[in-house]
């Protein structure tokens, strides 16, 4: 099982400013809670409890404000520092030490999923042993992501933002990897834009016949968040099921609570720390219904 997950939640957040001049793109607001919030959930989900997460130089006070260690949820969570956006497989460089002996996942701190049986997929993602995993998903614009070609349920081709079309799978920002992937990492070269590619990495996993893929189909979620129409867009898709349902995406108490990571003090001391808000009265009303 895999049991500890980064997320990268750095980057200069550029396509979104003025908005990220400020405040670090993750922790601006997707409906009721900060972007954040959503990629760490989906680890949670994952059953990982030892955290990391990746942030720009002078800008992890604002984390730490929000989400401090991981106490009150459970968990784990570390901090460290990236200090350029070299690219995403810089985040097993960063977190050598951190993941140790161990297999790891990342998650991309902007991606967006939700569907039903998702835990179900994420648990089965966690069973990797060996090798690197990956999701993907059907997108009607696959030109703006990483992107498979899929064949009898094996990727037989990999690239980064395809100018000509070759397949409608994106690689979302989810992945799995065993332990070789951080000398993998130090051994890539920065493409043409001087940034380490995550295609490169999976490149070198498809080439040793060890890159598997699991899907999110049709019945799941995969949303972009990386410009203000798309925060928009993900955040209208939030208010409409959370508005619907009762029931909220995301809030990560509720998770913790349901994996027996936590008890109800520990969301009595969230609703304090929360304030009086709507999350808050959220949380009430888990505790009073687990009473
Ligand atoms: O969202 C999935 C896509 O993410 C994949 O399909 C692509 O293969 C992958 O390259 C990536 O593409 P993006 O163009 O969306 O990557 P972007 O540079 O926008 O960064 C994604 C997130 O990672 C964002 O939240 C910022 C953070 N990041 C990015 C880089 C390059 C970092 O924290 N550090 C970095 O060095």
């Amino acid at each position: 099982m895999i049991k500890k997950g980064i997320i990268l939640a750095g980057g200069k957040g550029t396509r979104m400013s003025p908005l990220t001049k400020a405040v670090n793109k993750h922790l601006l607001p997707i409906y009721d809670k900060p972007l954040i919030y959503y990629p760490l959930s989906i680890l949670m989900l994952s059953g990982i409890k030892d955290i990391l997460i990746i942030v720009n130089k002078n800008e992890l006070d604002q984390y730490k404000k929000i989400i401090p260690n991981g106490n009150n949820l459970g968990v784990k969570i570390r901090y460290a520092v990236q200090n350029q956006p070299r690219g995403l497989p810089e985040a097993f460089i960063i977190g050598e030490k951190f993941i140790g002996k161990s297999s790891v996942a990342l998650i991309l701190g902007d991606n967006f999923f939700y569907g039903q049986s998702l835990s179900k997929t994420l648990l089965r993602c966690t069973k990797t042993k060996t090798g690197a995993k990956v999701l993907l998903h059907r997108v009607s614009n696959p030109e703006k992501y990483g992107v498979a070609k899929v064949l009898r349920n094996k990727i037989i081709n990999i690239k980064e933002k395809p100018k000509k079309f070759f397949s409608f799978f994106a690689i979302t920002g989810l992945y799995f990897f065993d332990n070789k992937v951080i000398n993998y990492a130090k051994k890539l070269k920065p493409s043409k834009r001087g940034e380490l590619e995550i295609v490169d990495l999976l490149n070198v996993y498809k080439k040793k016949n060890k890159l598997a893929m699991d899907l999110i189909g049709r019945g799941g979620a995969w949303l972009d968040t990386g410009s203000i129409k798309d925060f928009y867009k993900t955040s209208s898709f939030v208010s409409a099921i959370e508005n619907r349902q009762g029931l909220k995406i995301a809030c990560l108490e509720e998770i913790a609570l349901n994996n027996k990571w936590i008890s109800k003090n520990e969301i009595i001391k969230a609703v304090k720390f929360y304030g009086n808000c709507e999350y808050s009265n959220y949380l009430k009303k888990i505790i009073s219904k687990n009473n």
